[in-house]
């Protein structure tokens, strides 16, 4: 199935891969593909691109793509910072990324995919008023992930009160990471950012 739903090499309009698709959205890391499955399913109109390095995660992502039947999904089984470069400025209308591994360890902070080089990156390729969507249950990425995006220029916080941070992204099934912070009464936090124009 990958062969068939990959995306291709070298600079993409991601557009393209989905002609009658209002929207494309991606999601980085996007672990066994819980939430991409069931964003593709809940939302036909939009196409979906998703990032994932992990390659039982990717395989565990094409099983629910086959056993759904989904058709409005397409797979860069690999690191997204490669993607992002190679897409058409403005062409993504919202950009997903659930759970990133928190590194929580100080001295592996600077692993983190929320920096200021991979937020210019985001901002590049979301479509003005196209959103960044952020979920951690790791209160220092939370907190750092806020302060660099509310600095970065690019971006506004769309929160008008606690529930707008406290409330689940989607009413869909839990992603891994979200139903395991669940369990272990780790409260999730839930940013969304505006791409400015
Ligand atoms: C903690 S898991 C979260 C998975 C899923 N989003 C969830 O909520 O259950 C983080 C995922 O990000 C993936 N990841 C790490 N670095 C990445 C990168 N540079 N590009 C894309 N995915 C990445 C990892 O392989 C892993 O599956």
């Amino acid at each position: 199935v990958l062969p068939r739903i990959a995306v291709p090499d070298g600079p993409l309009d991601p557009r393209t891969l989905f002609p009658s698709a209002r929207e494309v959205w991606l999601e980085i890391g996007f672990g066994a593909g819980e939430h991409l499955a069931h964003q593709a399913a809940r939302n036909p109109d939009i196409g979906l691109i998703g990032c994932e390095p992990y390659i039982a995660g990717v395989a565990a992502c094409l099983a629910r793509i086959v056993d759904a039947g989904l058709g409005n999904v397409r797979i860069h089984a690999d690191d997204a910072r490669a993607l992002l470069p190679r897409l058409t400025p403005a062409s993504l209308a919202r950009i997903d990324l659930l759970f990133p591994d928190p590194w929580p360890k100080p001295r592996h902070r600077k692993r983190r995919l929320v920096d200021r080089a991979n937020l210019d990156l985001i901002a590049r390729c979301l479509a003005p008023g196209g959103l960044f969507r952020f979920a951690t249950d790791d209160p220092d990425y939370a907190a750092r992930t806020l302060a660099l995006a509310s600095r970065h220029g690019a971006f506004a916080w769309e929160a008008a009160g606690p529930a707008d941070w406290r409330r689940p992204a989607d009413a869909g099934p839990l992603s891994r990471c979200e139903a395991k912070a669940g369990s272990a009464g780790r409260p999730t936090v839930y940013l969304a950012f505006r791409r400015l124009p």
